[in-house]
């Protein structure tokens, strides 16, 4: 008996340790500490009741001693206005003030990781509070959320209920967030945080940049030193980061669901949970912060079955045919695509009934036999005989008013009486709320998925939504219509992926409108963007990189070139093997010299991807900076990597300063005292060699590329 508690308390003892010793550790009268590699988060009882916030920064400071802030760690509407609440209610007989007090904490574990547990209650009213912390310590990351319940019989209203809040040490702070449009997703945005609060939200559904945020002290310039906090929602519908400044230079920040035109009713005897608020802290620049944000979303979200497998090479009729599909093409297209290497050949808008062009069809998820008359499998199954699998494009969220759908239920949609319906690309947004809607996709996907030898979906959602009514119900309930809709968006993408586990799922939002810890929970990697110039990609893909791992980054090859620069289709490969691997064009078009290209560069990414996919990634070289971008890859065992390097414009006499600047290209990731081959250079370096001198910039002329292997020799 006693050999058998020792081995679970041993083993629990792992599971909730790093090396330094235990993650969490403390009690309701001495306090709580929270241990990461590089990070502490200290928490204490206040006398008067709620639970405090003392310290969260540097893990080199005793956080039992030294405290920045005592701040409650769930701010509530109610007493002094001095803190942004995240937990904001209306009780039944209209008092509108909460009053929490501890009532226990406990250390435990949840889902395999450290968790802190902390429930407090009203001190008068039946409303329970439970704050989660669950800790990622290797990667200096906890996630936090709150779960509330209602122990009473009439309902409490939820004005607000954010996941979390953090506050940061007394300082001048500076931000960084990613904000964009389509076309020009993830463009990262710097600017000093003074008093008052700089808010970062959706309030339509759509993001262009996601909620992944980095603050770090003013001033502060390296890339991979210097303190930095950082964080994101993992959230797909309306979401908000909030970072309130105070004149003393405290920061709070919360995150969690956009409650703008939002509340919630819990009801009696019932419970919510928020999504989860992403907060981490490291000592090692901003560039750390993204490594940690990726493994994190690679590690911790990405759906566990497939999480480690190596994305195909994708092929994808869009730009090649748009919505004028049929079998012919697609089988001289798929016939090329495997010629080249390509494994998964997909069909993207335009396969279903009535889908002509943008203005009719959605709804409808059936075959359209005036395009396909003998239906998919006769096709499928030569794409199949060619050794290709084989994938389809789908937009479950979304109507046209030209479909059968439509004719039979107009009120699925989102909408208000006596108001329009306003059309974005000719389509109105399914009220995924409803439950006869839910049930519809289920049936509609899931028919679709069984009948037909599907391997990879893309899930497109191509507009923002509005008018978000939804007639017939209580104002109560029709102001929980955006949080239903994401609860039941995850729940059908729940049910899909479990009923289809080996199927691909590609999200993408009209371009890159939606990646985020949310959905990439569901899905195994995501469209970056629409725009698929390669100079603008690269920006995209730097910023794309900032949180999300290059392993869910999707890029294809295509004709497209906005500044008629003229690129060769080697720089256009180049470029997209960034992330996962995809090719646009209409191949049916190349030429044997075009056609060798391609053949080479997916041969090449084939032998990297390993690296690419599965290692880390260094921004070597920002193309926000100069003329010039550098992504080092490495396998996870450190033996394997590549160097991804372009050049864009060059100018002449040196006229601009990036011109003139030293081009020495310096590694990082390495180990100092390893020897290290690069292609094509004679001589072998020590890592140390390499991170602090680095290697002539080894590209050379305009918009020229090189992919170069890196490889341990000892
Ligand atoms: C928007 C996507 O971003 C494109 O890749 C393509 O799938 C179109 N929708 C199809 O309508």
């Amino acid at each position: 008996m006693k050999k058998l508690f020792t081995a679970v308390f041993l083993s629990l003892l792992a599971v909730c340790s790093v090396s330094a010793g235990p993650v969490i550790t403390g009690n309701a009268e001495k306090g709580w500490t929270i241990k990461t590699g590089n990070a502490a988060y200290r928490l204490t009882v206040a006398k008067d009741g709620p639970v405090k916030l003392s310290y969260f920064g540097p893990a080199s400071v005793n956080p039992e001693v030294h405290s920045s802030a005592v701040i409650d760690e769930v701010p509530v509407r109610g007493g002094y206005v001095d803190e942004k609440p995240i937990l904001e209610a209306v009780f039944p007989d209209k008092v509108r003030d909460i009053e929490l007090e501890f009532v226990k904490g406990e250390i435990t574990e949840v889902d395999g990781r450290p968790a802190l547990v902390l429930e407090q209650k009203d001190k008068y009213y039946p409303l329970t509070v439970k704050s989660y912390i669950r800790v990622i310590p290797e990667m200096d990351i906890m996630e936090k959320w709150l779960e509330v319940d209602n122990g009473g019989r009439k309902s409490i209203m939820l004005d607000n209920m954010q996941s979390g809040s953090v506050f940061l040490p007394k300082d001048e702070y500076e931000l960084t967030t990613f904000q964009g449009v389509w076309g020009n997703e993830f463009m990262p945005e710097t600017t000093n945080l003074t008093t008052g609060t700089k808010t970062i939200e959706v309030r339509d559904f759509k993001s262009y940049g996601s909620s992944y945020f980095s603050v770090r002290p003013a001033g502060d310039n390296s890339a991979t030193e210097g303190p930095v906090w950082f964080g994101m929602v993992n959230y797909s519908g309306n979401w908000k980061v909030d970072f309130y400044k105070r004149f003393a230079n405290v920061l709070q920040v919360t995150a969690g669901v956009n409650y703008w035109d939002t509340s919630w009713e819990l009801k009696g005897g019932t419970s919510r949970s928020t999504p989860k608020m992403v907060v981490g802290y490291t000592p090692k620049g901003p560039e750390e912060a993204s490594r940690n944000m990726r493994k994190y979303v690679d590690r911790c979200l990405l759906p566990a079955g497939k999480r480690d497998k190596v994305r195909p090479v994708l092929y994808n009729s869009w730009y090649a045919t748009t919505f004028d599909v049929n079998e012919e093409h697609q089988l001289a297209l798929a016939g090329i695509a495997k010629e080249i290497g390509v494994e998964m050949f997909v069909i993207d808008d335009g396969w279903f009934k009535g889908r002509v062009n943008d203005r009719g069809g959605l709804g409808d998820w059936t075959v359209d036999y005036n395009k396909f008359p003998d239906g998919l499998n006769p096709m499928i199954e030569k794409i199949n005989a060619m050794g290709l699998d084989f994938g389809l494009w789908i937009e479950p969220e979304m109507i046209n008013p030209n479909s059968d759908l439509y004719r039979k239920h107009p009120d699925w949609v989102l909408h208000f009486d006596n108001r329009q319906r306003s059309e974005v690309r000719n389509q109105l947004v399914l009220n995924l709320a409803r439950e006869d809607v839910y049930q519809y996709l289920l049936k509609s996907f899931t028919e679709l998925l069984e009948t037909h030898n599907i391997k990879f979906v893309k899930w497109d959602h191509n507009r923002p939504i509005s008018q978000p009514g939804w007639p017939g119900e209580t104002l109560e309930k029709q102001r929980e219509v955006r949080i239903r809709y994401v609860d039941n968006l995850y729940r059908l993408f729940g049910e899909l992926t479990s009923r289809f586990p080996d199927v691909w799922f590609e999200g993408c939002s009209g371009g890159g409108g939606r990646a985020d810890g949310g959905i990439l929970s569901f899905v195994d990697m995501t469209w970056a963007s629409d725009n698929t110039d390669p100079v603008g990609r690269q920006f995209i893909q730097h910023g794309y990189l900032s949180a999300f791992p290059a392993k869910t980054m999707v890029s294809w090859v295509t004709y497209e070139d906005h500044n008629a620069v003229g690129f060769s289709l080697g720089y256009k490969f180049d470029v997209c093997m960034q992330g996962v691997l995809g090719i646009g064009n209409n191949i049916t078009e190349w030429n044997d010299e075009q056609k060798k290209v391609a053949s080479e560069k997916i041969a090449l990414y084939k032998e990297i991807r390993d690296a690419v996919q599965m290692g880390d990634v260094y921004r070597l070289v920002s193309p926000f900076e100069g003329n010039r971008t550098a992504v080092q890859y490495m396998s996870e065992d450190g033996k394997n990597g590549v160097l991804m390097l372009y050049n864009r414009e060059r100018n002449i006499g040196m006229a601009k300063p990036e011109d003139s600047r030293s081009a020495m290209l310096k590694l990082q990731g390495l180990q100092p005292d390893a020897v290290y081959s690069i292609e094509g250079q004679k001589a072998e370096f020590t890592g140390r060699q390499l991170m602090d001198t680095g290697i002539g910039w080894p590209v050379w002329g305009a918009y020229r590329s090189r992919i170069l292997k890196v490889a341990r020799v000892n």
